[in-house]
């Protein structure tokens, strides 16, 4: 992306939460425990489409195993900033997971309403485990199972490394929380 698009980009932006400089720290830290945890089982990753595409780009490659990869596509949310409280399948897996070590890769968790109809869902397949890695944990009532967590979130609507607004700001390298006027 030039200096300009990213500039102007962010100017939609309140606050920039999280670096491009942090979230690749991170990423890296994630990829290594990852590593270790999954070292005798190497682990198939689930990417849940769209939103995870850099996060699990970067984070497959500072995993060191030989790890395999798969898509779901699914969507809570229309245009909107609030969940609408219906989860479609958008895309399904290409292969069968019997057996297999599941890791879903996420990139946010907020009301928990996705990943808990995804887990309900994978966990009918019969994999060998399954877990979540998410970038994002939004704070809240969810009480979900979430392995790996980037970053704690603050109560906010974020954008950037392929968190969108209508489509928006997924290739912003950073993070950041969207101004009111920007929705
Ligand atoms: P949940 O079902 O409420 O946990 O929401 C999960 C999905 O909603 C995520 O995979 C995101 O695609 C989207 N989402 C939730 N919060 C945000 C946000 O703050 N910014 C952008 N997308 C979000």
């Amino acid at each position: 992306m030039t200096r300009r698009t990213q500039l102007e980009l962010a100017r939609d932006l309140d606050k920039v939460l999280f670096s491009a400089e942090q979230i690749a720290a991170r990423v890296r830290e994630l990829g290594e425990q990852v590593a270790q945890d999954y070292a005798d089982r190497p682990p198939l990753l689930v990417g849940i489409l769209c939103g995870c595409f850099p996060f699990l780009a970067d984070l497959v490659r500072s995993i060191d195993l030989p790890l395999r990869v798969d898509f779901m596509g699914l969507s809570s949310y229309g245009d909107d900033t609030a969940s609408s409280g219906v989860v479609r399948t958008t895309k399904d897996l290409e292969r069968s997971i019997e057996g297999e070590h599941v890791l879903v890769v996420e990139d946010i968790v907020d009301t928990g309403l996705t990943m808990r109809y995804l887990l309900d869902n994978l966990r009918t397949r019969r994999p060998a485990s399954l877990e979540v890695c998410a970038l994002l944990h939004k704070p809240g009532p969810q009480a979900l199972p979430v392995r790996y967590v980037g970053f704690p979130c603050p109560d906010a609507f974020v954008v950037g490394y392929g968190l969108d607004y209508a489509g928006r700001y997924r290739n912003l390298p950073m993070i950041g929380s969207l101004r009111s006027h920007a929705r």
